[in-house]
Order: C-alpha cells, then structure tokens, then sequence
C-alpha cells in the first residue's frame, strides 16, 4: 500500500512513469533508521535548493523504475558480516542479478554507514558503488564510509553532492520544488510528536521487573515505561531508542587512572561541560572501538598501543571483550581532558524492540532487556543502557527515550494471514507485542510462536501470559526449545525441523514468517533450517529452496529483526 501511495504522489510530479525522471531520488537502506534519517536531512538540503527530490525506502522502490532516474543517491548501511540491511536485500539482488539495467544515463553518489569495529565495514556501500560504476552509471562525488559517529561528514558530504548536483538538477526540476516523503517518514509522523532520536522524551519508568528465575545464567527485565504526555506512538514491530548514564564508579575510576580532575572542563560539539558531565551523559565507555585505541595511544605516547591499533585484525580481537576502562586500565596513561573527550566517540542510543501493543497497553511501552553481565579481565562488566535500566534507574526515574519505526518488521494488514514466530531469548519481545495487537484486534489469523532458552524453571519469558495466549486460542502453538534440561542440546530450529511438514503447509497457506534475536548463530541456523524445510518438504533443490525464501523476503512474507 505505501509503494503505491510513493507512486501516486510522485506521478503528480513526473508526467509518466516510463519517462525519464528529471529529480533526484535518494533510497536509503536501514536496519536501525540511521540511513534514513541521513537520507532525509539530505532531501530536506535539496529542498531547499529548489530540487525535486524524493526519499524512497528501498524495499518500496519499484525496481522497474531504475532505468528511468537520471540522479540517485543510495544511503545504506552494512549489517552482519557485511550484509545489506533488511530492507535492502530486493534491490540489492536486482542489481546483481541478470536483470539489472544499463544505467549509463545515471549520475549517483553512494554514502554507506557502518562501525568500524566491523571487518566488513560499509561493505554494502561499496558494493552498490562498484555495481552502479559497472552498469555504466558515473560517480558525481567519491563514496564516504561513516563510522558510528557520522553526523557532521554526512552534512557535508550531502551539502557537497548537492552542490554538485543543484546546477543540473535545477533547471531540470524547478519550480514544482517538493520533497515526496515515504509514508510515515519524519515529514509525514512528525505532527505527531514533537521527540525524536534528536530530542528524545524524558520517560517514567514504571516497572523493572527481574523474569528469569534467580538460579537462571541470565538476567531478563521486563520494562515498563509511560509515554504519557508525549504524543509518541508506535507500532508492533518498532524499537525504543534508549539514552543512557554511564555508572558514575566507572567514570570516577577512568579520571583516576588518567589523573584529571573531576571538574575540569572540555569542549563537546561547541559546549563547555566538565570532563565527568560528559564521561557520564556524552560519550560512549562501554563499548570499545578502533578510533579509540589510535587516538588514546597517540594522546598517552603509547608506542606499544599504536602497533596494535595499525594491526586491524588484531584489534578487532583485542577490542572483543573489553570496553574503554579496561584499555586504560591496561595501559594507563596521562592526557588532557580535552584529548580524552576526543577520543572518545559520541554515544549512540541503543535500540529494543518493542515487546507491547499501544491496543492493550495504551501510553505504556515494554521493553524485555537482558542485562549484559559479565566478568572479563578479572573485573565485573555491566552493559550501558542494560545496567541503566536494570540497576541505576529507579522506578519513577526518567529516562530518554524515541520511538524508532520499523516498516520492515510489520504484522501482515490481512488479520486473517496465518504467522510463524521464531524468537528465543530476548527475540520473543516484538512476538509479545503481536500477540497483544491480534488479540486486541480479534484477529482471526493462527498465530504459532517457537521460543527457547536454557531452563524451563529458570528462563521460560512471559509463561503464564504465553500460556494463557494458548488456552485463549490466541495462540494457535507454541513450541519450545530448552537447550540445557536435557544431555543433548535443543534448539528452535531442532523444533521447526521436527514440524517441517506442517511448516511448510502453513507456507504454502501464505503465513508471513518472522525472526527475532541473536543474528550470529541463531538466525543463520534457523535460515539453514527453513532450508531444508522447504526442499525437503517442497520438493526442490537447495537452490531453488534458497530463492523460494528470497521470494518471500522481497514480498516481505519473510522478515527478521536480528542483532
Ligand atoms: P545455549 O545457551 O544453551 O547454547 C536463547 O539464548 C537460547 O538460544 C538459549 O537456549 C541458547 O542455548 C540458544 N542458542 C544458542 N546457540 C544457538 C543457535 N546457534 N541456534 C539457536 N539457538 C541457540
């Protein structure tokens, strides 16, 4: 429906399809909306230069419609191990798939996002590039390859693309200037609420509420927390962006060991605030990165620290386990409080599905969190925004909160289209919030949930209301998965195997079919299972079986929310 929408609104604009589109059309491609918002800012800039430019997510954008731009821009950010986020995937294979188009009429610009703790660092991103350049089309501006901290770059970057661009483009497009927005985009919700990711809402936190058992391996909350008073809204399948304070004994200890005074004060994006201000709000201490490591030897005259950093292999395993207290701890050092705020990037939200529907718990928004606990270098470690809301935030405390949609992660429109729910561990949260939506909605649909976790009696997330989902009919079944109650292992995908017939039955039925949780083992064996499924039970090969999948995924029957 919102392609169609893209596509009405557009042809206001262009006369016809099949001819040439003479503005600027910028697809983003984004797991966590970064690449979105990017892409926006960057329609807004042209905008105001008087360009007609639209902002297309890239799993709504007709494929078909390739050959007829003249300028594109690609936003995308790099998932995994250097996959194309979830929904850039239709595009992606299109371009490297026989049926790609000649763009040699094209000009584009490629700007990829990325972390660079990752090996495969903007690897989407280049790839677009490269394939753009070999289907003819010509580069008006080099690629940028942002690390986590990219806002300032992509400003100027966009304002250079769109310098180079305007002087075309204007006179192609003029006067009808617009900027098409995709449905549900800043520019569509923004009347909405007034908080974003840039001005996120001071919350209530109602409930924080231990749901593992007390002899469990892990420590799960169920969250609470009121959107009253703030006009945000979401949808089953979205995030809450979460801002956090980092643990004052651990910014206390980093000021020790670098010998700075608590009050000392340090420039931050044009703001003076004191070095512990910015330790505990600003900057980012619990999880370590590579720009770190160079900028903190450069600052102490670490020359043993420096060899390390220029091997990228070898930091990448040293940055594994550590987070930035135990690179000071380890390697001590004097610097300035200005080097040190400097060398430390800016912190960055952390994203949680949703695990409640706004039709059952109305200005509330849960949250299942699992606490990153853990000891390493013979110190307790605790994770950033999962020790805030677990041990630092009282109930009754605010916290800074957005709502990050997610279009790629939605319940089927047809409430009669069955659904099949894969999600162990903290991956049950958005499953949480569909089940609240159907049953609210009295959706007809069968509903089937695979959930799993080490114990039974320790680790069964949300039993009674799953069980009551079952008896309820709300649930149609429920499969579980408890790796450790017995000698030999037990995972989902054990459980999706053992039902493969009917799986592929309820496949075959049109059910629409989702993924949540752990992306480096868990979601890559249950893909390997699904698989095997379909071959097995639909009679091809694992090829064959390979595209059945992808089909689903283009046609968004197939959709994983992984991390
Ligand atoms: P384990 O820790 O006993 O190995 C949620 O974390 C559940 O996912 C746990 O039961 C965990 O089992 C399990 N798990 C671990 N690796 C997995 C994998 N590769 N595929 C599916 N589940 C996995």
């Amino acid at each position: 429906a919102s392609a169609q929408l893209a596509g009405q609104v557009a042809g206001q604009v262009a006369p016809a399809a099949a001819q040439a589109n003479a503005g600027l059309t910028i697809l983003f491609g984004s797991q966590t909306g970064n690449a979105r918002h990017v892409a926006e800012v960057l329609a807004k800039q042209a905008q105001g230069k008087g360009i007609v430019a639209k902002v297309v997510d890239m799993a709504e954008y007709k494929t078909s419609q390739l050959k007829n731009e003249q300028y594109l821009v690609i936003v995308t950010s790099t998932y995994g191990e250097g996959e194309p986020p979830e929904n850039a995937i239709g595009l992606y294979n299109f371009l490297f798939s026989k049926k790609a188009p000649k763009l040699n009429g094209l000009k584009y610009a490629v700007l990829g996002l990325g972390d660079t703790s990752y090996e495969f660092f903007c690897k989407t991103a280049q790839d677009f590039d490269q394939r753009l350049a070999e289907l003819g089309a010509t580069p008006v501006q080099a690629r940028a390859d942002l690390d986590v901290d990219y806002q300032a770059q992509a400003d100027s970057w966009s304002g250079e693309v769109i310098a180079k661009l305007e002087p075309e483009l204007k006179a192609a497009t003029a006067p009808s200037a617009q900027v098409i927005a995709w449905p549900g985009s800043d520019a569509t919700a923004g009347a909405a609420s007034q908080y974003t990711k840039q001005n996120p809402f001071a919350a209530e936190l109602y409930t924080n509420q231990k749901i593992t058992g007390r002899d469990s391996t892990k420590d799960v909350r169920h969250i609470e927390i009121s959107l009253a008073g703030s006009g945000l809204s979401y949808q089953p399948g979205d995030a809450l962006g979460v801002y956090f304070s980092n643990d004052v004994a651990l910014v206390r200890e980093l000021l020790l060991l670098t010998a700075i005074a608590r009050d000392t004060p340090v420039q931050l994006a044009g703001e003076t605030l004191t070095i512990e201000q910015a330790l505990t709000d600003t900057l980012e201490l619990t999880q370590s990165y590579p720009a770190f490591v160079e900028k903190y030897a450069a600052a102490t005259g670490n020359t043993a620290l420096a060899e390390l950093a220029a091997d990228k292999a070898a930091l990448r395993a040293y940055l594994s386990e550590r987070q930035i207290i135990d690179i000071v701890r380890e390697h001590p050092g004097l610097l300035s409080a200005q080097q040190l705020a400097d060398a430390l990037r800016k912190q960055q939200p952390r994203l949680y599905s949703i695990a409640s529907s706004q039709a059952e718990v109305e200005d509330e928004v849960h949250l299942t969190v699992g606490v990153v606990r853990y000891d390493a270098y013979g110190q307790p470690h605790l994770g950033g925004a999962s020790g805030f809301l677990a041990e630092r935030l009282a109930e009754g405390d605010k916290v800074k909160v957005f709502v990050e949609q997610n279009n790629n992660f939605r319940l089927p429109q047809n409430d009669d289209t069955p659904v099949i729910m894969i999600g162990p561990g903290t991956g049950i949260a958005p499953f949480r919030a569909f089940l609240q939506e159907r049953d609210a909605r009295g959706a007809s649909g069968k509903n089937w949930l695979f959930f799993g976790n080490p114990h039974f009696t320790q680790d069964f997330l949300y039993q009674l209301e799953l069980q009551n989902y079952l008896k309820r009919g709300v649930l149609t079944k429920l499969n579980v998965a408890f790796s450790r109650d017995q000698a030999q292992k037990v995972y989902v995908q054990d459980k999706l195997r053992a039902h493969g017939s009917e799986l592929w039955q309820w496949l075959e039925d049109g059910a629409h079919l989702y993924i949540c949780g752990d992306a480096n083992r868990m979601a890559k064996d249950v893909q390997q299972a699904l698989i095997d499924i379909v071959q097995q039970y639909g009679g091809k090969t694992a090829e064959q079986a390979q595209t059945y999948l992808d089909e689903l995924r283009v046609a968004k029957r197939y959709q994983k929310d992984v991390y």
